[in-house]
């Protein structure tokens, strides 16, 4: 077995190929998961003994089932999930794209449910277990252009807070983190000027770095953190 904080723990991350997920996946590795999953539409881009990619599509429950049945291959195991794969198309409303709009549903949302469920009932065997989601300040600010993507990113909290009560018995919390602004190629698709005024409004008026995303999965993960579960922390002041 390895030695380090996430010795003896296999993590599973959905979106591990870039990106925050990406980050996260290595944040686990290096310090010593057993092994740690990565889902995601593409292929693996993560070079380390410890790491297995599967090519899923979490907005497609059929792919997600197939996944787990895979990742079966390896563990028969999960102790931490981290739902961080999700898709954005910001646009007013009426000219949203209804398959885009269907795409964040599919992918923010019941992706997070197809795979909390099917890592739960892995979970309940031995009686432990994490389940952490990625969400954004957009859940609590509201911004125009975003309310598929910010429905659902609320929604995301209130499905850990229903999960966290049903797996209670397993000694299974549920957990949200939501993120405010971090360089990725989802944050390229956004007009800078409109996340720099954002940004500028909130009380810690920077955007995340890695450090402040992975100092809250450690958070949420720790073996001491048993008490804390149905609950979101956002990141910059949000509320
Ligand atoms: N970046 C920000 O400023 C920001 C702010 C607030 C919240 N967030 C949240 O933080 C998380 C990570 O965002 P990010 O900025 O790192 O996004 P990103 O750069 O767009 O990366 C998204 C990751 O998810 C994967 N993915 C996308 N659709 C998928 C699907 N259907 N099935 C499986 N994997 C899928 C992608 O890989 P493939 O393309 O290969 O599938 C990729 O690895 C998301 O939940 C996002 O909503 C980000």
């Amino acid at each position: 077995m390895s030695e380090g904080l996430y010795a003896g723990k296999v993590v599973l991350v959905t979106g591990s190929r870039r990106g925050v997920g990406k980050a996260i996946a290595e944040h686990f590795l290096n310090n010593g998961a057993d092994k740690v999953i990565g889902f995601a539409r593409g292929a693996g881009s993560i070079d380390h003994p410890n790491y297995h990619h599967f090519e899923v599509d979490v907005g497609d429950t059929e792919s997600v089932i197939k996944g787990f049945a895979a990742l079966k291959q390896v563990t028969d195991s999960i102790q931490i999930v981290v739902n961080n794969a999700a898709v954005l198309t910001s646009q007013y409303s009426m000219i949203m794209p209804p398959a885009a709009a269907q795409a964040m549903v599919n992918v923010n949302l019941l992706g997070p449910f197809m795979v909390s469920r099917e890592a739960a009932k892995m979970m309940r065997k031995r009686k432990w277990g994490r389940i952490i989601n990625i969400g954004s300040m957009a859940a609590s600010l509201e911004p125009i252009g975003d309310s598929m993507y910010a429905a659902c990113k609320a929604g995301l909290s209130t499905l850990a807070n229903v999960m966290a009560k049903e797996f209670a018995t397993m000694n299974v919390t549920c957990n949200t983190l939501g993120i405010n602004a971090i360089e990725s190629d989802m944050l390229a698709q956004l007009p800078r000027d409109k996340i720099d005024a954002i940004i500028a409004g909130l009380p810690v008026p920077r955007m995340s770095k890695e450090d402040d995303i992975l100092n809250v999965i450690d958070f949420f993960a720790a073996e001491r953190s048993a008490q804390i579960t149905a609950q979101t922390v956002f990141l910059g002041g949000v509320n």
